[in-house]
């Protein structure tokens, strides 16, 4: 592992910005790893982007521990964070305590992001106090849908502006080492990003949070049916896909591969010695 959770706490106010994004399997590991991102985040985004569940709601640790694993097999230099799925964490210390463990130990992170403000500063007190880093994760937090009523921003009004503002600053008090901000206007980014010590990760938070978050599908374009306010699609993954797939059948269906040159030989006596 060449990026720790203190190099991630020092580029606050160094003025290069951090950079992460999620991965879910080996070889997109292996590609954002060598792209130089900063950290990677096994997100329970993985239930929505790879599982095809509608909701993170529905992600178990046993999904985040197979794909975390599969993540750590091929990623060398960025920090691994892992999510810790819902419900795996809220319903007692001691619960979060083993899930975490569980992350690090069976998934081979360095690290566990869980979503909460001032509700869950005693657990992530407690996980730190274990040893195991904690990202905090605030504003929309995606496990919470049903109680938000659906992904929109948080924020936006005095009461849910000074409680994410709590949030963040109980996080830090907590121990965490970073706090992902997600859909919060950018001017409450702006002033988390002031007041608290420890860098603030973006996502739909504006430009001056000290690192972004993106989910790898978004930013690759491979996601056909959506693309959220706060992403951008970098490439076309999947027009790419299409392309090879539709290629593939076509020359299947007409004979055209594969050819001598895909194919393996044998020695014609052998042939022979069969047709005896
Ligand atoms: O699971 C995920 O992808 C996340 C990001 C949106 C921050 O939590």
């Amino acid at each position: 592992m060449s990026v720790t959770t203190r190099d991630i706490r020092a580029r606050k106010n160094s003025g290069e910005k951090l950079v992460m994004v999620t991965a879910y399997d080996a070889p997109t590991a292996c590609i954002v790893d060598e792209a130089g991102v900063d950290m990677i985040l096994v997100g329970d985004s993985v239930g929505t982007n790879v599982l095809g569940l509608d909701s993170e709601t529905h992600v178990t640790l046993d999904d985040m521990v197979h794909h975390a694993r599969a993540v750590a097999r091929s990623a060398a230099n960025a920090l691994l964070v892992g999510d810790l799925p819902f419900m795996t964490y809220r319903i007692s210390t001691e619960q979060a305590l083993a899930t975490s463990a569980r992350m690090i130990q069976d998934g081979h992170m360095h690290a566990v992001k869980l979503e909460g403000g001032v509700e869950m500063a005693g657990r992530v007190e407690a996980i730190t106090g274990a040893g195991i880093p904690v990202m905090g994760h605030i504003g929309l937090t995606p496990q919470s849908v049903n109680e938000l009523g659906g992904y929109r921003a948080q924020g936006k009004d005095s009461k849910g502006a000074r409680s994410i503002v709590d949030g963040a600053l109980a996080l830090e008090g907590a121990g965490a080492f970073a706090i992902v901000l997600e859909s919060v206007p950018y001017r409450l980014a702006d002033l988390i990003t002031e007041r608290v010590g420890v860098p603030t990760i973006g996502i739909g938070a504006g430009p001056s949070c000290d690192g972004q978050v993106q989910v790898i599908n978004d930013i690759a374009g491979w996601n056909p049916d959506f693309l959220p306010k706060h992403s951008k699609r970098f490439g076309n993954v999947e027009a790419e896909l299409r392309k090879a797939v539709a290629g593939y059948v076509d020359e299947v269906r007409e004979g055209s591969f594969p050819t001598e040159r895909n194919s393996f030989r044998i020695k014609d006596e052998v042939i022979e010695e069969l047709d005896d």
